[in-house]
């Protein structure tokens, strides 16, 4: 029999300090009227100085472990844009101070897509016996890239944590995670991108060009792209598994923008109504947003044992994926 990843447990992390837009409004040429209706977002959450990604790594992580009744796995897994240090990875930290000195633990850069290239990488360590249970964790301190002068940006970006515990289980159970899509597009690595700080613009003892070392976006080329990828990608998974689009009760997709999410169900020809996130309270976390949109949803009963869910996402790289699977029971931290 195949072995398969199935999520035994689930848990988030959000900084204390929340961001309205009408504090941006503060300091930045925006409106809110512009930021919800061009975005869905109403607030997001910042990270204070001094408090790390592999911080919010640790809330989350510590929940989900607690969530499935664990207090170790196999291999901890950490998908980040915003690692605490360009070198060494931050999840060998967040499993040491999690109590698992001793596993194995490494990061994944796949920007917005993280989180299921995570899965992805997990669940084939499962199936191929290396590990018998996982923790893959999305967590960012966005704040910590973004240009406090770029507008574009700044309305969009927040800070967050989510991630589920992976075990060895049967593919035909709740939980079990069905085939993963991943797919990547490097002609469009400067649509989504910081310049400065790695081999290509190197900062060593050198001021970067203005603004190079900060997060960048072209949001409006980005836009088309992650609809049509994310669609190809659903149905590249629907397909594998024979599912229907009527079969699906909710889509979780990274939450990027509001009218991304509705034309992406649109395409797909999924009710509206059956997008689940929680774009308008934290914003776009990155490679936290599938995550922690997964926790809040399963926290407040929009999410429910039996259903089954779609979960896709697109970011910088380029990057997309998606996977499908039966939402299982699960208790909450
Ligand atoms: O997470 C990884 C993947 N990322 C995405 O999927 C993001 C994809 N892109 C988007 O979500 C949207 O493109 C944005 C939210 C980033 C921008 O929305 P848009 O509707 O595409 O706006 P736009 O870039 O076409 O800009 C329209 C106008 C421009 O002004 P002009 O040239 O028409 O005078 C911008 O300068 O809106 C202006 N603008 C703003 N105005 C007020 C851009 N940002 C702002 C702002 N407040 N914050």
């Amino acid at each position: 029999m195949n072995r398969a990843a199935v999520v035994a447990g689930i848990g988030s992390c959000l900084p204390a300090r929340s961001v309205s837009n009408a504090e941006l409004t503060t300091r930045l040429d925006t409106t809110d009227e512009w930021i919800r209706s061009r975005t869905g977002i109403s607030t997001r959450r910042y990270a204070d100085q001094g408090s790390a990604t592999s911080d919010l790594a640790v809330g989350a992580g510590a929940q989900a472990l607690k969530s499935a009744g664990q207090t170790s796995v196999d291999v901890v897994v950490v998908a980040t844009t915003t690692p605490d240090r360009p070198c060494p990875g931050t999840a060998p930290l967040v499993a040491s101070q999690l109590g698992m000195t001793g596993v194995a633990a490494f990061d994944v850069a796949a920007v917005c897509t993280g989180f299921l290239y995570g899965l992805a990488n997990a669940a084939g360590l499962i199936a191929a016996g290396t590990a018998s249970s996982a923790l893959v964790i999305g967590a960012e301190t966005f704040s910590s890239i973004l240009n406090p002068d770029d507008r574009a940006t700044s309305v969009i970006f927040g800070d967050g944590a989510g991630a589920v515990v992976l075990r060895a289980g049967d593919p035909e159970e709740a939980g079990a995670l069905g085939p993963c899509d991943l797919g990547s597009d490097g002609e469009g690595q400067d649509l989504i991108t910081v310049r400065a700080g790695g081999s290509r613009q190197r900062l060593s003892g050198k001021a970067p060009e203005p603004g190079d070392e900060y997060f960048s976006m072209a949001g409006k080329e980005v836009f088309w792209r992650a609809v049509r990828r994310m669609t190809e990608s659903c149905r590249a998974v629907l397909d594998a598994t024979g599912t229907a689009i009527g079969e699906v009760d909710a889509l979780v997709g990274h939450q990027a923008n509001q009218r991304i999410l509705a034309s992406l169900a649109d395409s797909l020809g999924l009710p509206r109504e059956r997008c689940l996130g929680n774009l308008a309270e934290v914003g776009n976390t990155a490679a936290a947003s599938i995550p922690l949109a997964l926790d809040h949803a399963h926290a407040n009963g929009e999410l429910r044992a039996g259903q089954r869910v779609l979960l896709t996402a697109f970011g910088g790289g380029l990057t997309w994926g998606s996977t499908v699977l039966t939402w299982p029971v699960l208790s909450r931290a």
